[in-house]
């Protein structure tokens, strides 16, 4: 396979041909070919080949061509020549997402303003468009796209199914409905990369981390469905637990319940906006008091043993681990945020009180010059996690938001793996330049799954 980085231009003429400067001949091979089939996306049409003599790579398309094919714009894009004959215009990269509302200038909700962000960064060398799931057409294959234009404003084209899918579906509930199953299934079946499958579920992750011998240590025990008796007895053995909704976010729903001998059972959780703490006596009253609030909903909670977290100004915190893999699909550390909890909150989210530090600045405070050290540990921790969630999911995965804490004794802790997380410590003014680098490791990630990346072996 051959990849080249190339200049794309389009001329009226109505022939199909494509013209080709010399020194993007030799490095597609094609010297001495009368045609090619030239591809975008999954659509492919024969067209002929002419050399012109003009320096630097440069591609000339004519309206012949895209009235067959439609190249969504000129300018700078990769070329790969994947058999004889056959170039591979591209990547055409689709960000699939979806909004509250129908509007033109808002179509993807709040997630609009880091979809432009992709869009604008990625269509510096590829064809990148985002879309919702009705915005595909299966019987045609086409896709009505949201491209950027130069003003920044989003305008609709109509293209081939993609080279890759970066999904950014927003809704958990939708995405277990057999429509989105199905457009999944539809998208594998053609072999189109789609990262990343859905949303993880609690303890789907932390069963199939448990299992893994490397790993599982990293855990904190956690017990799936738990009767009041296996709670009890988690309880009676850490005198602290979580108990938690497998498919909750931002803390809702979470009990953090606590023993102290003599004293009662205490629970701490979030109630309409403020945070709430309750004692019993007994630990059947707590049971039924958690029963009364959910009932039945109780059977999708994992209790789990608590972290005792550091702490700053005596607050807890603990840290988001934003991971991505790369253009050689490797997984990296992107960002990191510290999250201190706000004062009497279960969870460090920001929506509750919690503020957000830099790692440097939380683990100084918290362990001096031994700081560094444990950054750097929690990095390498952070990485061996997404390679075993990787390597025991049947899915393609990109990208991971890792909850993870530290406790004093230095020991490392996964709460959470997050498949779309959430980008708000990318707003604090020191980690600017680290949300910029994770656009840039989603775009290299879809260069990568695309095949526009060389692969090493
Ligand atoms: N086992 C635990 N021990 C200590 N703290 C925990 C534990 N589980 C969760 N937390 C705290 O609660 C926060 C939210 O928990 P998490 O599992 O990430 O659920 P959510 O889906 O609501 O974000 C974590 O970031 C952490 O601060
Ligand atoms: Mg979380």
């Amino acid at each position: 396979m051959s990849l080249t980085f190339c200049n794309v231009h389009f001329t009226q003429q109505p022939k199909r041909v494509v013209y080709v400067s010399g020194s993007l001949m030799k490095n597609l091979n094609l010297s001495g070919k009368k045609s090619v089939h030239l591809r975008l996306g999954q659509d492919r049409i024969p067209a002929l080949v002419k050399p012109i003599y003009k320096p630097g790579n440069h591609l000339y398309l004519t309206a012949g061509i895209h009235k067959g094919i439609k190249i969504p714009k000129s300018g700078p894009v990769y070329l790969r020549n994947i058999q004889d004959g056959e170039v591979h215009i591209g990547p055409l990269i689709g960000v699939l997402s979806d909004g509250p509302t129908s509007s033109a200038n808002n179509p993807f909700g709040s997630r609009t303003g880091f979809i432009k962000q992709l869009l604008k960064q990625g269509s510096k060398q590829s064809y990148i468009f985002a879309f919702t799931p009705r915005d595909v057409n299966w019987e045609q294959e086409k896709v009505n796209g949201y491209f950027l234009n130069e003003a920044g404003r989003f305008h609709r084209k109509k293209v081939p199914l993609p080279d890759v899918v970066y999904n950014r579906l927003p809704s958990r509930r939708a995405e277990t409905t057999s429509s989105i199953n199905q457009l999944r299934e539809r998208f594998s079946r053609r072999k189109i990369p789609f990262f990343n499958w859905s949303f993880f579920n609690k303890s789907d992750i932390y069963r199939l981390l448990e299992k893994d011998t490397g790993v599982s240590r990293f855990v904190p025990e956690s017990i799936m469905s738990p009767t009041p008796e296996e709670i009890k007895d988690l309880l009676d053995r850490h005198s602290l637990i979580y108990y938690k909704p497998n498919s909750g976010s931002l803390g809702n729903g979470i009990y953090r319940i606590s023993h102290i001998a003599k004293s009662g059972y205490y629970a701490r959780y979030r109630n309409k906006g403020k945070n709430a703490l309750l004692r019993f006596n007994s630990f059947g009253s707590l049971i039924r008091t958690l029963q009364a609030r959910h009932g039945r909903s109780l059977r999708n909670y994992v209790a789990q043993q608590g972290i005792r977290l550091i702490e700053i100004d005596g607050c807890p915190i603990d840290f988001r681990f934003h991971m991505h893999k790369n253009g050689r699909n490797n997984w990296v550390v992107v960002g990191i945020g510290a999250k201190k909890a706000g004062k009497g909150s279960v969870t460090t989210h920001l929506k509750n009180g919690g503020s957000l530090l830099t790692p440097e600045q939380a683990l100084g405070r918290a362990f001096g010059a031994r700081g560094d050290d444990v950054l750097r540990r929690a990095k390498s921790v952070a990485i061996t996690l997404a390679e075993a969630i990787e390597y025991h999911h049947q899915h393609l995965i990109g990208e991971i938001g890792f909850d993870i804490g530290i406790d004093k004794d230095e020991k490392i802790w996964m709460f959470e793996a997050n498949a779309k997380p959430g980008r708000s410590i990318f707003q604090h003014p020191n980690l600017r330049a680290e949300g910029k680098a994770s656009v840039e490791h989603i775009l290299e990630h879809c260069l990568y799954l695309s095949r526009f990346r060389r692969r090493e072996g």
